[in-house]
């Protein structure tokens, strides 16, 4: 199959989070089945800087003007396994900053224009309406509230071939905007009410795609039921519960390649299942570069995460008191809110043997903590799927997670029986992560064969994306399929009506 991916991140040329990196294995995955793929993505700044710094080959084309959009060019690049087509259009992109916010953090206030160019583009490549490419996708794969509006458009062309998947990562992120816009972003009046794109008195991006596309899927069967529920469903619940039919929930993969501690360049020391001892040179690397000391008998606990609310990083100051009193150790790395930033450097400057804490972004520092650190922290109020907790199983980290979304789907509870991987909270609170921690730290101190058990199964899970990629590819032609068979419906009806004049 031809499948076309867009999305506003794909690692390493744009990443903030676990989107980026999905967008990079998945499109891998698929293309290794046999698929052909090009993901599309801006080309923000930052993405122009590699590409420079890189030197890698590129093609680079005008691409016809649609609406009243900007001008723009396209780079395609080859990489491994796939073709990157980076939206060049500086009017939106060349900027400092992220994909998404200014260095200051704050959203550009034009992102509902970013992101309804890339959703312009998505849709006018899958309707075979760029001149330049002979190359007319079957499939368009949307993730996310940035490229919602692709499957709307796609569904205002008549004779469309491709079908159209939206993949929901973070139902939190709306993409919501004033109503106002809709001129510029040629949405029709009709779409606007509630049934429709309107939300509130605004209009929301996810929406669109999650009312527009052929089929909505999200990264975890527990995510999928989850949403589905008022509690979790961020008021999109009655349109999930609505498309619910099209609805699938197939739980990520992980970048095995690059998260893998036997051949991992960017840890201390490699090792594997068979040789756990060499992880003991990972920690003590980590405390060195962090700066804590080596304490024997003392737990070092990670963190790499995004510091929001979602992420349980509350949860995480709130069992800190306890935490310190039993002489465990915390390194955190990660950013965001400037509330849970600031707490937590105050929690390090405190505590300067027990604490650390790197605000930024560091992918290398990342994958020393994954196999430094003793368990892995990872609270979270929700989550769609979560890939820390696999990438942590994957190094003999195991993790603590709370009983939500994808982390109950791929951890497994210890509480004494053979099978387990990691820790899942009783409750998602302070009480509950603090009773988990207990477990852990009982375990890790009084019996080091039963950790070690614990580490060697979640080492022996497999979380490649191979199954999952193939699920992927097995509802694209269940998809294709369907619209053929609607297609012949059409053509058969035209035929008998004909026939009847
Ligand atoms: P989310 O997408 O909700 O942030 P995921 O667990 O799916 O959560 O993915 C997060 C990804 O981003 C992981 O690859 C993680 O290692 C990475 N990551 C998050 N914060 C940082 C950071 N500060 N530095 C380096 N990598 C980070
Ligand atoms: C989102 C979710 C996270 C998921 C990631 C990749 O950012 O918060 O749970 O793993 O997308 O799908």
């Amino acid at each position: 199959m031809r499948i076309l991916f867009a999305t506003s991140e794909c690692a390493p040329w744009a990443k903030t989070g676990g989107l980026g990196d999905v967008s990079a294995a998945l499109p891998r995955a698929l293309a290794a089945l046999g698929h052909e793929l090009r993901v599309l993505m801006p080309a923000y700044r930052r993405t122009l800087q590699m590409l420079g710094s890189c030197g890698a080959a590129h093609r680079r084309y005008v691409l016809p003007r649609g609406g009243c959009w900007p001008a723009a060019n396209m780079i395609e690049i080859e990489t491994d396994g796939f073709t990157l087509c980076l939206l060049d259009c500086p009017a939106l992109y060349d900027r400092d900053g992220g994909p998404y916010a200014d260095p200051q953090g704050r959203d550009f206030d034009d992102n509902a224009l970013r992101f309804g160019l890339l959703s312009d583009v998505a849709a006018r490549l899958a309707a075979g309406e760029v001149v330049p490419v002979d190359w007319r996708p079957q499939v368009l794969h949307c993730n996310d509230w940035q490229t919602g509006l692709a499957p709307a458009y796609l569904s205002l062309r008549d004779q469309c071939a491709a079908v159209s998947v939206f993949t929901i990562h973070n139902l939190a992120f709306q993409g919501m905007f004033g109503r106002d816009l809709a001129p510029a972003l040629g949405l029709p009046d009709e779409w606007l009410d509630v049934d429709g794109l309107g939300h509130w008195e605004r209009i929301s991006m996810l929406k669109a795609g999650l009312r527009h596309a052929d089929c909505v899927t999200t990264v975890s069967p527990t995510y999928a039921e989850e949403i589905q529920r008022e509690i979790a469903g961020f008021g999109m619940d009655g349109m999930l519960r609505y498309r619910a039919p099209d609805l699938y929930g197939l739980l990520n993969g992980v970048d095995v390649q690059r998260w893998n501690p036997a051949t991992d360049q960017q840890i201390a020391a490699r090792y594997d299942a068979d040789s756990l001892q060499f992880k003991a040179d990972n920690k003590a690397a980590l405390l060195q570069r962090v700066g804590l000391p080596a304490v024997p008998r003392s737990m070092l606990l990670g963190v790499v995460s995004r510091l929001t609310a979602q992420k349980g990083i509350d949860l995480v100051l709130d069992t800190l008191p306890a935490l310190l009193a039993h002489g465990d150790q915390l390194v955190v790395l990660g950013c965001g809110e400037a509330r849970f930033e600031r707490e937590l450097q105050q929690a390090a400057a405190a505590h300067p043997q027990q604490v650390a804490v790197r605000i930024g972004f560091d992918e290398s520092l990342a994958h020393l903590i994954e196999a430094g650190a003793d368990a892995f922290l990872m609270p979270s109020r929700f989550e769609p799927c979560g890939l820390n907790q696999m990438y942590s199983q994957i190094y003999g980290t195991p993790p603590i997670v709370s009983p939500c979304g994808g982390l109950i789907d791929s951890v497994i509870d210890e509480d004494g029986r053979e099978e387990g991987t990691g820790f899942v909270l009783d409750e998602i609170s302070a009480a509950g992560l603090l009773r988990a921690l207990e477990r852990a730290r009982g375990l890790y101190l009084d019996s080091a064969a039963d950790w070690r058990a614990l580490q060697r199964r979640g080492m022996r899970r497999r979380f490649d994306w191979d199954e999952t990629a193939r699920r992927y590819a097995i509802l694209y032609v269940q998809y294709l399929r369907r619209r053929a068979a609607a297609q012949g419906d059409r053509v058969a009806a035209a035929v008998s009506a004909s026939n009847c004049c």
